[in-house]
């Protein structure tokens, strides 16, 4: 049986069921997702291998291979036609034109499910997907339960990384109008016990960790790599619940009454689903998504201990972030362009700015440093790279505002994060392509010299869909110094 089966069997049955990684019906072998590539802007659908299987990420690697690929369409398996596309603007703003939000990469989130490669949802700031026209959902005060496997690893402390049920006209409409899974470090509202991050509940205006916004020390710290996170509510009680999604049984962290603040009790929930942003489309979160269900119906914990051992059994276990020629840890290297006309051009800094320049053996001393780097495992994933620089010891290459930059590591999670890259089979066959950690859409590309975390066809000059694949690729070389 899937998740959805066992939700049904409990009499609480899915109304939605999103995942890119595998099929949540025993018998279903329909649409998963949909990406679209840069090469040519068509899209195809990944199906099951099988019913009920996995993903078939072979078809995801063979349409997308020499190109980009986002994700446009997460496809709902209840029947109801309750499918999460790219995110309108809202109260917030997203980054793409009309205020509407970015689709993730296809590629940024790699995993094995039973030995299976699949692909999560990989959701960077600016990222969100939404249905603000959901049929079955939960309105007003009714029960309704969800669960959603995150990556316990992937998380930030902005505003909100988020699945559930929303807003429909994407704006803070008041309290209570919002019940959704949070996953983050953010503490505008509600913490638990340790320096998180923490499983709550977004009600709007309010992330809950218990009983209301505010402490509780019954809501822990996450730490497995994978995490089944589950909220659900019914009038005049909700809960928390949450496990390791590889291993063990779920554990209640809040089970009780609404707040006691006005506007919670009861709810006045809207039925929107939203993937990856908060109720008014705030778009700062970060976090991935494997997979995840809304139900109708507050489901026991019987059932939802059913479904616990479900995930289990799927084996949810991490996957190469890296393709391509392999970088040794270490080493120092050169990094070279291979767009026509530039191929003598090498990545170089001119203080903190990051730029190409031509650089050969007879270049000064000086010039020949500017162009090396020394491979460090990546600061904020060490299944990826960072790059430190020859003459400044201790400053890496990082990217802020979408620019690379030199700067010397303050030791933060976000400038760990900014100064990790995963390299891959290039786009134009030429050595590698090297990926934002944090924002797998970005490439480490060149544009009139000057070089960035670029995305295919993206809103920044810098982005231009033009010669993008040669801009993106670089032959690694051993140093100049
Ligand atoms: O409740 C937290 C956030 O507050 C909601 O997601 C958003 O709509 C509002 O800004
Ligand atoms: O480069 C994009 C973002 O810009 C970085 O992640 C952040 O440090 C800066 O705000
Ligand atoms: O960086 C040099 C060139 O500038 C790039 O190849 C092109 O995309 C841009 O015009």
């Amino acid at each position: 049986a899937g998740p959805c089966d066992l939700y049904s069997s409990g009499g609480t049955p899915c109304i939605a069921a999103h995942s890119s990684t595998r099929a949540l019906y025993s018998a279903y072998s329909g649409s998963l997702y949909q990406v679209k590539r840069g090469s040519d802007n068509t899209t195809t659908i990944i199906t099951p291998l099988s019913a009920g299987g996995v993903a078939n990420a072979a078809a995801q690697d063979t349409f997308c291979a020499s190109t980009t690929c986002l994700i446009t369409i997460i496809y709902d398996q209840s029947g109801r036609g309750n499918h999460l596309t790219q995110a309108p603007g809202g109260a917030f703003k997203g980054p793409e034109p009309n205020g509407n939000d970015n689709l993730a990469s296809a590629t940024g989130a790699p995993v094995t499910l039973n030995g299976q490669k699949a692909y999560g949802v990989f959701i960077s700031p600016g990222t969100g997907y939404r249905n603000n026209a959901a049929s079955g959902t939960a309105k007003g005060d009714a029960a309704e339960g969800m669960y959603a496997v995150l990556d316990g690893t992937h998380y930030n402390g902005g505003c909100c990384f988020d699945y559930g049920n929303a807003e429909t006209s994407s704006t803070d409409t008041g309290n209570g109008h919002m019940e959704a899974i949070y996953f983050g470090t953010n503490t505008a509202w509600g913490t638990g016990a340790g320096s998180g991050p923490w499983l709550m509940a977004d009600l709007e205006n309010g992330l809950f960790s218990g009983y209301n916004a505010g402490n509780n020390a019954g809501d822990p710290s996450i730490s497995s790599r994978f995490l089944t996170a589950i909220i659900k509510g019914k009038p005049n009680q909700w809960a928390i619940r949450g496990a390791n999604s590889a291993s063990g049984t779920l554990s209640t962290y809040y089970n009780g009454t609404r707040p006691n603040k006005s506007g919670y009790n009861p709810m006045s929930k809207e039925g929107a689903i939203i993937l990856g942003i908060g109720g008014d489309n705030s778009v700062s979160g970060q976090g991935t998504f494997y997979e995840g269900v809304m139900t109708t119906g507050y489901p026991t914990d019987a059932t939802e201990n059913s479904v616990q051992a479900n995930i289990v059994a799927a084996k949810y276990a991490t996957s190469s972030l890296t393709s391509g020629p392999a970088l040794s840890v270490g080493s120092s290297i050169s990094l070279r362009a291979t767009t026509a006309g530039y191929t003598t051009r090498y990545i170089a800094h001119t203080g903190a700015t990051v730029n190409t320049q031509v650089v050969s053996s007879s270049s000064t001393t000086a010039l020949k440093q500017q162009a090396s780097w020394t491979v460090r495992a990546g600061l904020g994933d060490s299944a990826c790279y960072s790059f430190e620089s020859k003459d400044t010891a201790g400053s890496y290459i990082r990217h802020y505002n979408f620019e690379l930059q030199v700067g010397a590591n303050d030791g933060s999670k976000q400038f760990h994060e900014d100064a990790t890259f995963c390299t891959q089979a290039s786009l134009n066959g030429q050595g590698n392509s090297i990926r934002a950690w944090s924002y797998p859409t970005r490439y480490i590309r060149h544009y009139s010299n000057v070089v960035y975390a670029a995305s295919n066809g993206g809103v920044h000059t810098f982005d231009a869909a033009g010669s993008f694949n040669d801009d993106a690729s670089w032959v690694v070389g051993t140093s100049f110094a």
